[in-house]
């Protein structure tokens, strides 16, 4: 019997660290569901200490799961205690708490003298706090995770003691993570080949890696550790995560479906729904699949080519080593019009991962009828779109209600916003360099706020020239910046709604206020 890989998706938790991307807590339910359908075996859920709206997710999402289900957990009992609380409800719940290993962190992290004088007396504090925080998530259930951070820059025989406390303490999953990306895959596989070797008790533990992309190798170094001992893998969809992402669960996957002959594992994943799960995770995150991404980009199956067209045509597998379909690509698009109906839609929707009730489904197919009758046909990727902009969307503090802009060769671009929040209404114009500016100095002025703006993209994320636009803006304030996202068959209200977004997410996170009354506009 070929031996069995554990895939645990972290999308729901480091992917979100991704830059840009954030989920509300209906969209990373949603994704769940889609993830449970696509068959991994653990979801980490979030980081629940981290904000209400992590723990809730956590919460919301160990409660309707029948997958294993993870909370993060820093190595401190408050943590523990928090992502226990957040999976009480769990059928499958685990706990993975981690701590830093490496010098450099330990020294960085740790540099306070209450952690010890010498590097040797903190590394000391480290092994202690790891045990502690091991044992204490233990009195709370069986299934345990521990990570030692940055494992990949840490001593090899300090890694090899830190593993074995962690065991000793009751761990029954550890994960040696190449956090900063810096390993090689040769050298990352005989570290764990090394303490396979080295930790006396590893054979009651699951050895698990956790691999990001800092120098494009966290497929294949999760790939040599497996060939190496490890039995679980860490890896997200689309590889988002922080920086320069996690591991892609399907580029590994895939590797491991196509190349049997040379890596035979038995993994549990319905491969035909990795497309869904992709386009999905990509639409509500807003972070852009690269065309010529591996298994899920627009061109992994393109053949441009006269040579490679004539080759396919004669043999597939010429050019082809896995077929588009086998990944779930459906070669045929289906297009939607204002003449299809709700039950068309509903199953579409369901076809494309989506649960909705039928409440919902109301909701989504007004918002449906209204795309169809300005574009016609609608495809696939304006359902997407559809969904995340009427169903999951949270009632935001300051909504778009009217724009009117001007523009046009000869004239001063200007343009009128009327913005709502509660029962106020607001109402602002002014002029721009650009019927955007226009529109981003009326909002301004409206909310008497002045974001800096880091970053302004807008791209269609349909096809035709009657595609929907999406608009992603990044605001920062300080240490912190909000992302909004907005989509429009009208770029410019794309733009304005993102920008609305961005600057909700603000006030929401300062806990301030736009108040309105007879002197003004002030944020409180
Ligand atoms: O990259 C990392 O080290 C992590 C740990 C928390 C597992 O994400
Ligand atoms: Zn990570």
């Amino acid at each position: 019997m070929n031996e069995r890989i554990i895939i645990f998706d972290t999308t729901l938790r480091d992917g979100e660290q991704s830059p840009g991307a954030s989920l509300n807590v209906f969209e990373k339910l949603e994704i769940a569901r889609q993830l449970a359908t696509l068959k991994v075996d653990v979801i980490e859920a979030g980081f629940p200490v981290s904000s209400p709206a992590q723990f809730e997710a956590v919460q919301r999402i160990a409660a309707e799961s029948e997958v294993i289900i993870a909370g993060l957990a820093r190595a401190k009992e408050i943590d523990v205690k928090s992502a226990y609380d957040a999976l009480r409800d769990a059928i499958h719940p685990r706990i993975h708490t981690f701590l830093c290993t490496s010098d450099i962190h330990i020294l960085g992290k740790f540099a306070d003298s209450k952690y010890g004088l010498t590097l040797e007396e903190k590394r000391k504090t480290v092994l202690k706090m790891s045990y502690d925080a091991v044992a204490y998530a233990k009195t709370f259930m069986p299934d345990v995770e521990f990570s030692a951070e940055d494992a990949g820059r840490t001593d090899i025989g300090y890694l090899a003691d830190i593993i074995e406390t962690a065991i000793d303490a009751g761990a029954t999953t550890v994960n040696i993570p190449d956090t900063t990306g810096y390993n090689f895959p040769s050298e990352f596989g005989n570290k764990i080949a090394e303490l396979k070797k080295r930790v006396k008790n590893i054979d009651k533990a699951i050895i698990s890696v956790h691999c990001h992309d800092d120098l494009g190798l966290a497929v294949a170094n999760s790939i040599t550790a497996i060939q190496n001992g490890a039995r679980q893998v860490e890896c997200t969809i689309n590889g988002i995560g922080e920086r320069a992402g996690n591991a892609s669960l399907e580029e590994i996957v895939m590797a491991l479906k196509v190349r049997k002959d040379i890596a035979n594992y038995f993994i549990n994943i319905n491969f035909s729904e990795i497309y869904n799960t992709s386009r999905m995770v990509s639409g509500f995150t807003g972070v852009v699949v690269q065309p010529n991404k591996a298994i899920v980009g627009e061109n992994a199956f393109a053949h441009e080519s006269g040579i490679h067209q004539d080759g396919m045509l004669k043999n597939k597998q010429t050019y082809e080593i896995m077929t588009p379909e086998s990944v779930g690509v459906n070669k045929t698009k289906i297009i939607l019009g204002r003449h299809s109906g709700r039950h068309g839609l509903k199953v579409r929707l369901k076809e494309l991962g989506y649960h909705i009730t039928e409440e919902e489904l109301q909701k989504v197919y007004d918002a449906f009828l209204e795309l169809a009758d300005k574009k016609k046909e609608v495809f696939d990727d304006d359902l997407r779109v559809l969904m995340g902009d009427e169903i999951y969307k949270v009632q935001e503090l300051y909504e778009l209600e009217y724009m009117h802009v001007n523009a046009g060769t000869k004239t001063i671009p200007t343009a009128t916003v009327r913005i709502k929040t509660g029962e106020n209404v607001i109402q602002e114009s002014s002029t721009g360099d650009g019927p955007v500016d226009a529109v981003f100095n009326a909002i301004e002025r409206a909310l008497s706020i002045k974001p800096t703006v880091e970053s302004y993209n807008v791209r269609s994320v349909t096809s035709g020239r009657q595609a929907l636009g999406e608009s992603i803006i990044r605001i920062r304030s300080g240490e912190n910046s909000f992302t909004g996202r907005g989509t429009s068959t009208d770029i410019i209200e794309a733009s304005a709604k993102a920008f609305l977004q961005a600057i909700n997410q603000f006030l929401v996170f300062t806990n301030s206020k736009v108040e309105v009354n007879e002197n003004g506009i002030s944020i409180k």
